[in-house]
């Protein structure tokens, strides 16, 4: 395929054309977020996709969260520059498995992380994110038993955030377990002045060493008005182009993974590419699509969410 010169002058004049919103999340290719009209977490994109005029909205991100924008708007044209990019968190729960385990487990209240897909997302109650699980969890009446999907490591924060006892579908996120905590007190030895601040997705011995905790926004909003010129960052290292334009004068070390071999990006974010992004826009395709049944009980859990945020 023979692409244009000016690859960003390309999507600007598609966006008109086609009268197109691009979301993006921080862990995309800094010029991917450099394209976006709004770039944020996966509450602001939710937020975002709830509230936009726009016909087409290119999602740049991965397919759960393109999924959560066509939820709430099945009339719009949604469109993700790779289909692949998927979401091990996502993927850690299969729908059959997780009948069972409901199952298993009546009267409770399902609070699952949006990061699920449609089908995990119907079968629960209400849809929370990074930013908000803490304060949802809470909104519930204390006596009423909860099941919290698919994110153990969120979960467990939550669990000590809020003092209550959730059961814990066991999933997790491997580039938030890729981080090792030994390698992270190395960093701080050599980094004495540098703060770590950590997602909750990561794991508890390192959410320990971690003197701020909080979803990508929050971190970025930490690292900017913090009066820490350093940081130790535990997080898909995407969010770091965002910290260095807010804050260019600080310094934000991303946190090593375990094996050396090993790195910290997504695989499945950075699955989109500019390229992929101009294409999609160009071919009105990779576009999401999802049974209209799923959709709609998808829809109220994540509706219940955004007002309870
Ligand atoms: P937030 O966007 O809520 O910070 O979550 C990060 C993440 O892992 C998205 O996949
Ligand atoms: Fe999923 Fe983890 Fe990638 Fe986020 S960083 S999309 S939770 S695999």
């Amino acid at each position: 395929t023979a692409f244009p010169q000016d690859l960003f002058a390309a999507i600007q004049a598609l966006k008109q054309e086609l009268n197109a919103i691009i979301l993006a999340h921080y862990y995309q290719d800094p010029d991917i977020q450099d394209v976006a009209d709004y770039l944020g977490d996966s509450l602001g994109l939710s937020q975002q996709a709830a509230q936009t005029d726009a016909d087409v909205i290119v999602f740049a991100g991965v397919h759960f969260m393109a999924e959560t924008a066509k939820i709430l708007n099945p009339n719009k044209l949604v469109l993700l520059p790779d289909l692949d990019a998927g979401c091990s968190l996502a993927d850690s729960c299969p729908p059959q498995a997780f009948a069972e385990f409901k199952a298993a487990h009546p009267n409770h209240l399902v609070v699952s992380y949006i990061n699920c897909t449609a089908e995990i997302k119907a079968m629960s109650d209400i849809i929370c994110t990074s930013s908000n699980a803490v304060k949802i969890v809470r909104q519930i009446p204390e006596d009423q038993p909860i099941i919290f999907a698919p994110d153990r490591n969120l979960g467990r924060y939550v669990m000590e955030q809020t003092g209550r006892d959730l059961v814990l579908w066991q999933g997790s996120c491997m580039v938030h377990e890729t981080f090792s905590e030994k390698k992270i007190v190395q960093l701080q030895m050599a980094h004495p002045d540098a703060e770590v601040i950590a997602h909750p997705e990561c794991e508890p011995a390192v959410l320990r060493r971690a003197q701020y905790i909080g979803s990508t926004t929050a971190l970025l909003k930490y690292a900017e008005q913090s009066d820490r010129q350093a940081f130790i960052v535990a997080t898909e290292p995407g969010i770091i182009h965002q910290m260095e334009k807010q804050a260019p004068h600080k310094r934000f070390i991303p946190a090593p993974p375990m094996n050396n071999c090993a790195c910290n990006e997504c695989p499945h974010m950075r699955l989109n590419t500019l390229e992929k992004l101009y294409l999609a826009m160009k071919q009105r395709s990779p576009e999401i699509t999802l049974p209209e049944d799923v959709r709609v009980r998808a829809l109220r859990p994540i509706q219940r969410m955004l007002e309870m945020s």
